[in-house]
């Protein structure tokens, strides 16, 4: 039997190397229960529209099971590698063909490959969507618990913009912080699940739709789709999903490249903010005393090619009419190497965030030099009736003055300052904690502020994880 599902009006073979260089069975096998469960919704619209009969249907239909047996076991990939398909989606009708005799002749009647990976590509990424947005959650939830207990132990540690000590923050602030991008990527995750479930392409055929009376509704609520697709057109070409798919991904993956950076700085001795357990670490083949936060290295290099990959695909679309082109072959390869390294970097980067513990004495040390005090001194002027600008001056060069002496801000600046202000008397906070507690924003790192963070992204979490349950 050809492995080819067309060949009737060529008079020659086609040439075996265009023939494998055109395959993408080694990108897409992965998509083989995908691509059976569209088999069993077209089987289905088959039914419905009365294009084969019911004992058709079910002949259909237990060759369909046999197959899944076949790939949960392996048997079915050795199949497909040992001859040259074009793609899973031929493969997987051979294999129907062979199992079912003259049923599975009908299996592929009033159906393209155009639809078929259309719908074949959102079973993935309504899949995918799902293990992406699991994942975001449990590191949203690891952090929201770390957060909880240092907002009981009272970490405090240097916030910094430009990498230079700004403001002292409560460490759970920090962590409140970390989570906050990965509750919005469940968001993402769940909206790309809601998309992919909106519109079913299967039975849009190659572009204009079929002949034969297929029954879309009944395909389309057998897989789980709310309606089927509009315009055949339209759904055909249509690759919304994998690129919003590809996105959530790429997005969760900077994200958690963004807190890996922090991460990796944070273990360097200079630092020496945290430790990163032996479990996560690793060594030098020649250097006997390194201890290197590889994974966190790892996670940062995965999002870039991720990006790249991501680029790609949008690459790959701006070029081409809106309808079915061979090139859209590669955006196929392009979702599922984001979507299966997304949930393999964000499953390291949830083990690796375990393994890491902090050393809360340092942090506080840091948290206390480089005068994090100082905007809080001029916060306390400006509410004795000091001028924003004028508070500003006179604490940088008291400020430069503490520098200069080689000490911190202290109650000797305090009285200087109330002296050159023209007022009576000047309390300011002078350490990290008291810097902190003065916060009085809503959203700001005052214990009772993070408090409610805390709670708040809490029970975010819990609703999400009813939703994705
Ligand atoms: N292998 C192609 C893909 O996976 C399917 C090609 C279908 N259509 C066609 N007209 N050649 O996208």
């Amino acid at each position: 039997m050809s492995t080819l599902q067309w060949g009737g009006r060529f008079g020659a073979a086609p040439d075996a190397q265009l023939l494998a260089f055109g395959s993408s069975l080694d990108e897409d096998l992965i998509l083989a229960p995908f691509d059976l469960e569209c088999s069993r919704g077209h089987v289905e619209a088959l039914r419905g529209g009365r294009i084969v009969s019911e004992a058709q249907a079910a002949q259909l239909t237990s060759a369909l099971e046999a197959v899944g047996l076949e790939i949960r076991d392996g048997a079915f990939a050795n199949f497909a590698r040992k001859q040259t398909f074009e793609d899973v989606h031929g493969a997987i009708d051979a294999r129907v063909r062979e199992i079912a005799g003259a049923a599975g002749e009908l299996l592929h009647a009033g159906r393209s490959r155009n639809d078929q990976v259309a719908t074949t590509l959102l079973l993935y990424a309504i899949d995918r969507a799902q293990a992406g947005a699991k994942h975001a959650h449990d590191i949203a939830a690891a952090l929201i618990a770390r957060a909880q207990k240092e907002l009981e132990l009272g970490t405090v540690v240097a916030g910094c913009t430009h990498r230079q000590p700004a403001q002292a923050v409560l460490l759970a602030f920090l962590l409140v912080a970390w989570s906050e991008p990965f509750l919005r990527s469940v968001g993402r995750f769940a909206g790309v699940g809601r998309a992919a479930r909106a519109s079913c392409p299967l039975g849009s055929a190659a572009l204009a739709g079929s002949s034969l009376p297929l029954d879309r509704r009944q395909a389309a609520r057998a897989l789980g789709f709310t309606l089927p697709s509009r315009n055949a057109l339209d759904a055909i070409g249509n690759r919304d999903v994998a690129l919003d798919l590809g996105h959530a991904f790429v997005r969760t993956l900077v994200d958690a490249s963004r807190i890996a950076e922090e991460l990796i700085a944070w273990s360097a001795p200079a630092y020496g903010y945290v430790r990163l357990g032996d479990a996560a670490s690793t060594g030098s083949s020649l250097m006997p005393q390194k201890r290197n936060p590889d994974p966190f290295e790892l996670v940062r290099a995965h999002a870039a090619r991720s990006i790249g990959a991501y680029a790609g695909a949008l690459g790959t679309l701006c070029g081409l009419a809106p309808s079915y082109q061979r090139d859209l072959q590669e955006t196929k390869s392009a979702t599922i190497a984001i979507a299966e390294d997304g949930v393999a970097v964000l499953d390291a980067f949830e083990r690796a965030l375990a393994a890491v513990s902090f050393h809360r004495e340092r942090m506080a040390r840091a948290a206390a030099a480089g005068y994090t005090v100082a905007t809080d001194v001029a916060d306390a002027l400006i509410s004795a009736g000091v001028t924003a600008r004028a508070a500003h001056a006179l604490v940088g060069a008291a400020v430069a003055q503490a520098e200069l002496d080689g000490r911190a801000l202290d109650a000797s600046d305090l009285a200087q300052l109330a002296v050159k202000a023209g007022i009576e008397s000047l309390q300011a906070p002078l350490d990290a904690r008291a810097s902190i507690d003065a916060k009085q924003t809503h959203g700001s790192t005052s214990p009772d502020e993070v408090r409610s963070q805390i709670e708040a992204v809490s029970a975010e979490l819990a609703s999400l994880a009813r939703q994705l349950a």
